[in-house]
């Protein structure tokens, strides 16, 4: 939706195809961080006044090792740095609105997309809306679907090249009407494992908690979250968290992984269909939207001007920023999580790893700088 807008100011028509309902993407809980440069495209796309109005800006956070917490101040260190929370579901919304406005085109509920031709100028894509057969042509494809989507899916196998990491646990997280226990995030690496306090609005606490590969939802109660979380978090926050029924719980596994084709003849590939990243960190939503700033610049000057070097050297330029964004994931998972197989010389890397980062004003910054997000040009 950030690319149909963006094509959109450029003056470039573009059909978005949507497997789900409006409702469903408005609805589903997803990613609630946003970097600056996510909210400066927002205003720059006019669709900026309810992120600035209802987002939380957040000029720091706290690590908290074994109950012990200490703050980075990422505005300190990052030259009036920030991150906003505001989730997802409500970017959606904003986005949907807006495009309902400009008149750009959403298809939902399309069944079957399937895209043809992609090596050749004149791409085709057919889906079925109720049942009937339709069929777009276009000369170009993007496939913004997801690691699931079928668009990577449709690169000859020979072809696609892809690097991948997979954690030895999960996450679990909830949603609930309770305030939250801080007024900025917690990140918490406790001997029963990881601890994230994180909200979307002063009056909704979403909390996750490391959890095994093979835990089901089932099994963890509100009860036994918020008895886990408290413990987890530390001394210094136990007492101010409210417990609450959550109306939302579930788990997720992590994962990094990165297809370096991002491009194959007239397929372009941008967001979680080319990389995930582990949620620490909260870098996937605001990956994507970096990937999709690259490539829409890339397409306007094709159209614009015929000048094909953006598109070209997009999989490349992206990827700079995508390798980058996956250290930090990974890095931040690896320091704040208690890996199954950890001995004791992998425990005191992490603890002297914390000592530096709470002493060292140069961790701080590289920590901050990566958190806020890194430099993205547009
Ligand atoms: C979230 O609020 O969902 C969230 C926040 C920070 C993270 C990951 C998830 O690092």
């Amino acid at each position: 939706m950030f690319l149909a807008h963006l094509l959109r100011q450029a003056g470039v028509e573009a059909v978005v195809l949507e497997m789900r309902s409006r409702d469903y993407v408005e609805g589903r809980v997803r990613a609630g961080v946003l970097e600056q440069h996510t909210v400066r495209l927002m205003h720059r796309l006019g669709i900026g006044d309810r992120v600035a109005r209802e987002g939380l800006v957040h000029a720091g956070t706290t690590l908290c090792v074994d109950g012990e917490p200490f703050h980075v101040n990422f505005s300190d260190l990052t030259d009036g740095g920030a991150v906003t929370v505001y989730g997802q579901s409500e970017v959606m919304k904003d986005l949907n609105v807006a495009a309902d406005r400009r008149g750009i085109e959403v298809i939902y509920e399309a069944a079957d997309v399937t895209p043809h031709n992609l090596d050749s100028h004149a791409p085709v894509v057919t889906w079925k809306t109720r049942g009937e057969p339709q069929r777009l042509e276009c000369d170009f494809v993007v496939g913004c679907d997801g690691y699931h989507g079928v668009c990577r899916a449709s690169i000859p196998a020979d072809h696609v090249k892809t690097f991948e990491r997979i954690y030895p646990f999960g996450w679990l997280g909830i949603l609930a009407d309770v305030p939250p226990c801080n007024h900025e995030l917690i990140y918490a690496n406790h001997p029963h494992g990881f601890a994230l306090a994180s909200m979307r609005s002063p009056t909704r606490s979403r909390c996750y908690l490391q959890c095994s590969l093979g835990d089901r939802v089932e099994e963890w109660s509100d009860q036994r979250f918020w008895d886990e979380f408290t413990v987890r978090i530390g001394a210094q926050y136990s007492a101010r968290v409210t417990r609450g029924p959550s109306f939302e719980k579930s788990i997720a596994p992590l994962r990094s992984f990165v297809c370096t084709t991002m491009r194959w003849g007239r397929l372009f590939l941008a967001g979680d269909a080319a990389h995930i990243v582990p949620p620490t960190g909260a870098k996937g939503l605001n990956l994507a939207v970096a990937d999709v700033v690259v490539l829409g610049d890339a397409l306007a000057a094709w159209y614009g001007a015929g000048d094909d070097r953006g598109l070209e050297t997009y999989a490349r330029r992206a990827l700079d920023r995508i390798w980058k964004a996956e250290r930090f994931s990974w890095w931040l998972t690896n320091l704040t999580h208690r890996f199954p197989d950890m001995d004791v010389f992998d425990r005191h890397m992490q603890i002297a790893e914390f000592a530096y980062l709470r002493e060292s004003r140069a961790a701080q910054t590289s920590f901050a700088e990566n958190y806020v997000g890194l430099p993205l040009d547009f």
